[in-house]
């Protein structure tokens, strides 16, 4: 099978200006996209280009590295965090290529250290700095998506207790010539909100929406916003959670950094109250660990959305 982009219609995929989501008009245009496709980029962030920049090269350095250097970080069987391939789940025979290192930022008392790369050496502190930044424009977005639902801004916010998490897999897809081979196989993201910088030249991401892949195409600068399962369960399925996969390139590497956040552990996390109506029913149980639940989910070819489903 070769992997395309269903339509040759182009498509213009949505960008907002963030900055200006204090405006009525920008708030529902937000909502408008967030309740068809789940999925835009973000410009107007305030996060500047030599800090984005700066995260791609010490990624872009870290897997430049050679493997034996590399593997000082993989991680252990039936572990998550570290450097590694993609677990080979043989349920549907896709193939996929993408290397990860996937690690816990936040609460810094959660880090694993010893799977943060000390090369390049200003690996871990520009890792540091980027996620504050990115920390700080979730909240944001978390506060407008509430504001755009017309609920108090800290809905969303208050779900998550005082612990939340904030995890980064960063993504390394070699070449391959070989069409039939995905980077990622189609998935709903465990997060809420997940925070994407692409690669700045190479495309590869898509986003199924009404029923269609459609190629995330690449602005250079900025973030693309992807909401995961839990929004479209706290949002009682008003906000979706885009299904996405990633294509890879014949020719050129990929690489992309991705910034996720999950409730602090144990946290039930079900539909708000507020969003619970005669007229629009809860849709979904309450979960714990989500994360878990989803992966689960995806490695025996089922959605966890649907499995969730009252
Ligand atoms: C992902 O969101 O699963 C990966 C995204 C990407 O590499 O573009
Ligand atoms: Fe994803």
């Amino acid at each position: 099978m070769v992997y395309e982009t269903d339509s040759d219609v182009p498509v213009t995929f949505p960008v907002i200006d963030i900055s200006l989501l204090s405006s009525e008009d920008e708030l529902q245009k937000l909502r408008s996209i967030l309740s068809s496709c789940g999925c835009f980029q973000a410009t107007g962030h305030g996060i500047s280009v030599e800090c984005l920049d700066k995260m791609r090269e010490v990624a872009q350095q870290f897997f430049a590295l050679p493997v034996e250097e590399k593997q000082k970080y993989s991680r252990s069987p039936n572990e998550a965090y570290g450097y590694g391939d993609d677990l080979v789940v043989s349920d549907n025979q896709v193939e996929t290529c993408c290397y990860r290192l996937l690690l816990r930022v936040f609460p810094e008392d959660q880090r694993r250290m010893n799977l943060w790369p000390e090369n390049p050496a200003d690996f871990g502190k520009t890792l540091h700095e980027y996620a504050l930044k990115i920390r700080s424009v979730m909240n944001d977005l978390s506060k407008a998506m509430a504001r755009s639902l017309e609920l108090e801004e800290n809905s969303f916010l208050n779900q998550f207790g005082d612990q939340p998490v904030l995890e980064t897999r960063i993504n390394f897809y070699p070449p391959c010539s070989r069409a039939e081979v995905l980077g990622v196989k189609p998935h709903l993201d465990r997060s809420t909100i997940t925070i994407l910088l692409q690669d700045k030249e190479v495309e590869g991401l898509q986003v199924l929406t009404d029923g269609e892949w459609h190629t995330v195409p690449v602005i250079p600068h900025a973030l693309v916003i992807n909401l995961g399962g839990l929004m479209q369960v706290m949002t009682n399925g008003m906000f979706k959670s885009p299904l996405h996969r990633v294509l890879t390139n014949g020719n050129k590497l990929r690489m992309s950094v991705a910034m996720l956040d999950e409730p602090e552990a144990e946290k039930e996390i079900g539909p708000l109250d507020q969003l619970v109506h005669h007229s629009s029913p809860r849709l979904y149980r309450s979960v714990r660990n989500f994360a878990a639940f989803n992966y689960e989910c995806f490695q025996k070819g089922k959605n966890s959305l649907e499995e969730l489903k009252i």
